[in-house]
């Protein structure tokens, strides 16, 4: 059965975006987010060693969802689904991409950051987007404007968001969970620093329950 982006969206608390420099550390740190309390992950596909990680992650590590992102076109598609991904994550939306997504079970979440890439989104059957590249779009402010006359469509915002402004982002209903590389920094994973890792995911989790918990409660 076809996986629900936003079924998969609504039950992370975050999305680590994850680039691999080295397949071996993909198994760790998969275990560290996940021991934090981030099981679902997406590996960008833009170093030769990605395709390897999430086949690791696939095999070794339990309770964790795993997808690819930085998928550009079908050939990325199918060689992220060969790996086994169980989600997709494009930076933007084409007509390829569409047709692709429609051949297929695999759940995609394609990026949008203007009106009318959402609309074709929509026409085409998807109501479920990256609002991407979030800050340099506009940032929360952007996203509240441009969700306004689309009530069914529903965002996982990412590019530039750390724990300084997610609740801007999670303030708002359109936005489901939001995604961000700033939960695997590149001298923690260099080394290898798991602990570190888990510490980071689990203060983010706090932080999410927190703002979801106050929005809840105004
Ligand atoms: C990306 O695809 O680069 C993601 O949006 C991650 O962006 P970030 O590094 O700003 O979190």
């Amino acid at each position: 059965m076809k996986l629900s982006i936003r079924d998969l969206l609504v039950q992370a608390p975050v999305i680590p975006v994850i680039q691999i420099s080295d397949s071996r550390l993909a198994v760790p740190m998969a275990k560290a987010l996940a021991k934090g309390g981030l099981t679902t992950l997406e590996i960008v596909l833009r170093t030769p060693e990605s395709l390897d990680a999430i086949k690791n992650i696939r095999a070794e590590v339990e309770g964790v969802v795993v997808g690819a992102g930085t998928v550009l076109n079908a050939e990325h598609f199918s060689l992220a689904q060969a790996a086994g991904s169980e989600f997709i994550v494009t930076p933007g939306l084409t007509q390829s991409m569409l047709k692709t997504a429609a051949e297929t079970e695999t759940a995609i979440l394609p990026g949008v950051a203007t009106a009318s890439e959402l609309m074709l989104g929509l026409e085409n059957g998807l109501d479920t987007f990256k609002f991407f590249p979030a800050e340099t779009s506009g940032g929360a402010g952007a996203l509240k404007a441009l969700s306004g006359p689309f009530q069914h469509a529903q965002f996982c915002p990412t590019g530039g968001i750390s724990l300084d402004n997610i609740s801007n982002y999670l303030a708002l209903d359109c936005v489901l969970t939001v995604g961000g590389s700033w939960l695997t920094p590149a001298d923690l994973v260099q080394a290898q620093d798991w602990d570190a890792i888990t510490t980071l995911a689990q203060r983010t989790c706090k932080q999410v329950a927190q703002l979801k918990s106050a929005s809840n409660n105004p």
